[in-house]
């Protein structure tokens, strides 16, 4: 959702702050603003739009001051406007806020009441004047910032500038993550690791309910009941050079082609090749012992656990239910004892996915968390966290994420499978040797991927696209109908070949490509069945798979190596990746920030 940063520092606030928001925009782009003091004054620049429409602003007028605070927005409440983007500001505070006020509409009409107006229509607002109207009564910045919080229900990252004040800033936690950054005669607020990369690498993550008061060489954590606590302090390993695009157009290409490499480096942390066997990191209980597993995740990691539940069923013999997260506490559902629920988020921060952990995790389930953000709030609340060692993704459209998720979750099946007996060790043994060859052969899929280029070029024009697999390859099929509509906005679905018979074959004429994931086995002769099916109604065909006599009649057929069924789907993964990526590249499409969309989705 949004990204915040604050930054008491001893050089100028502004480059600093513009730096950390550009490490921060993939968590919203529909406005962005800073705020600094200075002499004593509070001063404001915002613009709606992407970062470079406050570039703008600020070389126009350019705002001086060594603290400040910076937001980069995705629009909750009131639309992305210049009056609604953050910092929020009084004669005496500036605010920027990452979350939803629930009770914002009667904070605001008892501030209403008091005589108060609004410039806006967002809950920030409120927090805002609430804190001035604490202040106005004669608070000290301390308690009038306690008093704030008190009244707030809702979930929200806040960090807090006041007037005359170059030398303190306030932070609090509530349902979105804040992080501590300590700096030398300096300390800043950041959304995450990666807003605070260049800036510092000893982060103190905020616990629910927390809040923080800062100067540049003092800070002091509070919990809820404002009793004072003490947190660890942890070491980043991102650094900023990480985030840079090399030699790439888009991060989203630069993140499709380290794959090889990334899922090599993940892999690298849980096989152990020369044994023939599997690491996880330590388990608290008997994964031997486990009756069910339940998997939960939203958008592209969702699909990383369908695939699972086919690995997990197939190969370890355990149960498996898998859900969307933001249906899943809804559903009420029932837990059998001793399960373990595994959640997989790339940023460890989906509100969804969070909630979901907290809801099994009060059920007593054992909680196993897959991420990519190791001080994530999931991978601390978790009793089992496998990282999946993927490094920053920043475009908006998951890749390497997807990629390094499918990787572990492949191995801990392996483990799983192992522990409980349903695979020998030779088994295992031979799993791990397959898992070893992905990477080689996600490079050469790679190295191959004018065709896919040209492919995408010539159906970017379609209004409707349709992506069908069957087994283990529908979640990819699905996975590459989101990839393609989120960024490149032509419409997609995924669905399972054998369904297209009860009701999505009435949407094909010549103008709606279909593409098919099959990969010989069981189920491709099914598949393609099916799209002969689809070619009998002119639709147009593409194939990605690795049976060199495909049927005639196709309009392409994409050859894929051969590999086994482990690491197939993550395989496959990659061309419809590649796919989604030039068809939003023919269409000129904003790649890494499509429209609407943010990377990391803190509220519900
Ligand atoms: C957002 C992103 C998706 C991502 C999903 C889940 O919707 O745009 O790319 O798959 O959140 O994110 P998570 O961080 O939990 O994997």
């Amino acid at each position: 959702m949004c990204g915040i940063v604050g930054i008491l520092g001893l050089t100028a606030a502004v480059p600093r702050l513009m730096d950390s928001l550009k490490r921060l925009e993939y968590r919203g782009y529909d406005s962005a603003g800073v705020a600094t003091v200075s002499n004593v004054e509070l001063g404001r620049r915002r613009a709606p739009g992407k970062l470079s429409a406050l570039a703008d602003v600020l070389a126009a007028t350019p705002l001086e001051g060594n603290s400040g605070i910076g937001h980069t927005r995705w629009a909750t409440h009131g639309e992305p406007t210049i009056n609604n983007a953050h910092p929020h500001m009084t004669d005496r505070v500036a605010i920027v806020h990452n979350g939803i006020i629930e009770n914002f509409k009667a904070l605001k009409d008892e501030l209403t009441a008091t005589g108060v107006s609004f410039e806006g229509d967002t809950d920030t607002e409120v927090v805002a004047q609430l804190m001035t109207s604490y202040l106005n009564d004669g608070s000290s910045p301390r308690d009038a910032f306690s008093q704030t919080l008190s009244r707030l229900q809702g979930a929200f990252a806040l960090c807090v500038l006041i007037k005359g004040e170059d030398n303190l800033m306030f932070g609090a936690r509530e349902g979105s993550p804040l992080v501590v950054g300590l700096g030398d005669g300096e300390n800043y607020l950041g959304s995450d690791a990666m807003a605070l990369a260049g800036l510092s690498n000893q982060l103190i993550y905020l616990e629910e309910g927390d809040w923080v008061e800062l100067t540049r060489n003092q800070f002091q954590i509070y919990r809820a009941d404002n009793s004072p606590v003490d947190r660890d302090v942890s070491f980043s390993q991102v650094a900023a050079t990480m985030i840079d695009k090399g030699n790439h157009r888009h991060f989203m290409q630069k993140e499709i082609y380290e794959q090889p490499t990334v899922v090599a480096q993940a892999l690298g942390r849980y096989l152990d090749p020369i044994n023939g066997c599997v690491k996880l990191p330590d388990i608290s209980f008997d994964l031997a012992a486990v009756p069910k597993i339940t998997l939960v995740a939203c958008g592209t990691s969702f699909y990383a656990a369908q695939v699972a539940r086919y690995w997990i069923e197939q190969i370890a013999r355990v149960p498996v239910d898998v859900d969307i997260a933001s249906e899943f506490r809804y559903r009420d559902p029932v837990y059998t004892d001793g399960g373990l629920a595994i959640f997989i988020s790339q940023s460890g921060e989906t509100m969804d996915t969070l909630s979901a952990l907290r809801h099994a995790k009060a059920a007593g389930q054992h909680i196993a968390s897959i991420v990519n953000v190791l001080g994530s709030t999931m991978a601390r609340e978790s009793d089992l966290v496998m990282p999946i060692h993927a490094g920053p993704e920043v475009g908006v459209a998951s890749t390497k994420a997807f990629t390094c998720q499918l990787a572990v979750l492949a191995a801990f099946t392996v483990q799983l499978a192992s522990a409980n007996g349903a695979i020998n060790e030779t088994q295992v043994a031979n799993y791990v040797a397959e898992l070893e060859h992905a990477p080689a052969l996600m490079a050469k899929i790679l190295s191959a991927d004018a065709q896919i280029e040209a492919i995408a070029q010539d159906i970017a024009g379609a209004r409707d696209i349709l992506f069908v697999g069957r087994g283990i390859y529908y979640p990819i099929a699905m996975e590459g109908a989101l990839k393609l509509k989120e960024i490149s906005y032509i419409h997609a679905e995924g669905y399972a070949a054998g369904e297209l018979k009860h009701g999505p074959i009435a949407l094909i004429d010549d103008n709606v490509p279909v593409i098919g994931i099959a990969p010989k086995g069981v189920l491709s002769e099914k598949t393609v069945s099916n799209l002969q099916e689809i070619m009998a109604r002119k639709g147009k065909v593409v194939l990605f798979s690795d049976d060199e006599t495909p049927p005639a009649g196709m309009y392409a057929h994409v050859s894929m190596p051969s590999a086994g069924d482990l690491i197939s789907p993550i395989l496959y993964a990659l061309p419809v990746q590649l796919l989604a990526y030039y068809a939003a590249v023919e269409k000129g499409t904003d790649v890494d920030m499509p429209r609407n969309l943010a990377k990391s989705v803190t509220v519900e």
